[in-house]
C-alpha cells in the first residue's frame, strides 16, 4: 500500500516535470520563431531593401531636428546615405560641425504663420514630425498649439507639397477619448493627419523615450532610473531608446508598403529598430 502510494506520488512528480518540460520547450520554439528569427529574416533583406530605396533619389524632410529624436533620425538618415536631399525644418537655424551635415538644408519657419511657409515644405516624398513640447514646459495651451495645431497645419503644407509618405511620432497610449490631454491630443492629431489621406501614413508609438535629454526634466529622468531597474522585458514593454525608434522609422519606410495607415507600437518598434542586429 505504502510502496504504491509513493509510485504514484513518484508518477505525478514526473509528469509535472514532463509538463514543465513540455512547456519549456515550447516556449523556447515560440521564442525562436518570434522576434529572433524574424529579426533574421529582416538581416537578409534590410541591405537589399535600403540599397533599393537608395536608387530612388528621394528627398525628405525632418520636423523637430533640434529635439532627441529629430537629432538622432538627422544622424541616422545621413549615415545611412538613403536621400538623395535631406532638409531640417525648424523654429531656429542649426549649427553642425561635422562635414556629414553640410549638404543638409535648413528652412527656418514661423509656425505661427506657417501658410507664408508653405514652399519650405514643397517637393519632399518622405517626411518626419518628430515635433512636440510638454506641458510644464509650455502650459496646455501652449502644448495643443505644438503637438496638434503645428503638427497638423505641417502636416497639411506637406501634403500639399507633394509628401507621399508621412511619419508621425506619436506616443504609446495615444487615444483621442483619453481622460489625459497628452494621451488625448496625441489621439486627435494622429486621426487628423489621416484625413490628409497620404499615399503612406505611418504612426509611431514609442513607450518612454531613453536618452540623455538636453534639457532638465526632472520627472522623466525618475521615469527612466525606475525603468533602469526593472527586469528588461518589463522595461522594453514601457520604454525604448530613441535611437531604436529612429532605425524603426527607417527601417520601415525602406520596405515598400500597400498599406495607407499603420500603426508601429512600442513592441514592433524594438523589434523593427533591432532588426539587422543592431
Ligand atoms: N519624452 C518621451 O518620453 C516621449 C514618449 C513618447 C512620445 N513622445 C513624443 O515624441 C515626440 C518627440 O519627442 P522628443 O522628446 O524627441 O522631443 P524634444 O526633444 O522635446 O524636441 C521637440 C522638438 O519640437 C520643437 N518644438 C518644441 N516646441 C516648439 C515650438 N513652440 N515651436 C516650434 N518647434 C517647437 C523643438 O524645437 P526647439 O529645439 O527649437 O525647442 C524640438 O525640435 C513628441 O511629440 C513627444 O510628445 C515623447
Amino acid at each position: 500500500m505504502r510502496w504504491s502510494k509513493s509510485l504514484s506520488a513518484g508518477a505525478a512528480v514526473a509528469a509535472v516535470a514532463a509538463l514543465v518540460t513540455a512547456l519549456l520547450l515550447l516556449w523556447c520554439e515560440d521564442a525562436g520563431q518570434g522576434t529572433g528569427s524574424s529579426s533574421m529574416a529582416e538581416t537578409a533583406t534590410l541591405p537589399k531593401l535600403r540599397e533599393d530605396f537608395r536608387m530612388q533619389n528621394k528627398s525628405v524632410f525632418i520636423l523637430g531636428a533640434s529635439g532627441e529624436t529629430g537629432r538622432v533620425l538627422l544622424k541616422e538618415i545621413l549615415e545611412q546615405s538613403l536621400f538623395s536631399k535631406v532638409t531640417i525644418i525648424g523654429r531656429r537655424k542649426l549649427t553642425f560641425d561635422e562635414e556629414a551635415y553640410k549638404n543638409v538644408n535648413q528652412e527656418v519657419v514661423d509656425f505661427e504663420k506657417l501658410d507664408d511657409y508653405a514652399s519650405a515644405f514643397q517637393g519632399h516624398d518622405v517626411g518626419f514630425c518628430c515635433l512636440g513640447t510638454t506641458r510644464a514646459r509650455a502650459g496646455a495651451e501652449g502644448f495643443v498649439r505644438v503637438d496638434r495645431d503645428y503638427v497638423l497645419k505641417s502636416a497639411e503644407l506637406a501634403k500639399a507639397g507633394g509628401c507621399k509618405h508621412f511619419n508621425l511620432q506619436s506616443s504609446k497610449g495615444a487615444d483621442k477619448s483619453s481622460s489625459f490631454l497628452y494621451l488625448q491630443v496625441k489621439g486627435e492629431v494622429e486621426d487628423r493627419v489621416e484625413e490628409l489621406k497620404f499615399d503612406r501614413y505611418s504612426i509611431f508609438r514609442p513607450g518612454v523615450l531613453l536618452c540623455d535629454r538636453q534639457e532638465s526634466r526632472p520627472t522623466e529622468w525618475l521615469v527612466r532610473k525606475f525603468f533602469g531597474c526593472l527586469p528588461a522585458s518589463w522595461a522594453n514593454e514601457h520604454s525604448v531608446p530613441v535611437v531604436t525608434v529612429c532605425r524603426a522609422m527607417l527601417n520601415n519606410a525602406v520596405r515598400p508598403s500597400d498599406k495607407k495607415r499603420e500603426v508601429v507600437d512600442n513592441t514592433a518598434i524594438h523589434s523593427l529598430g533591432k532588426a539587422d542586429g543592431s
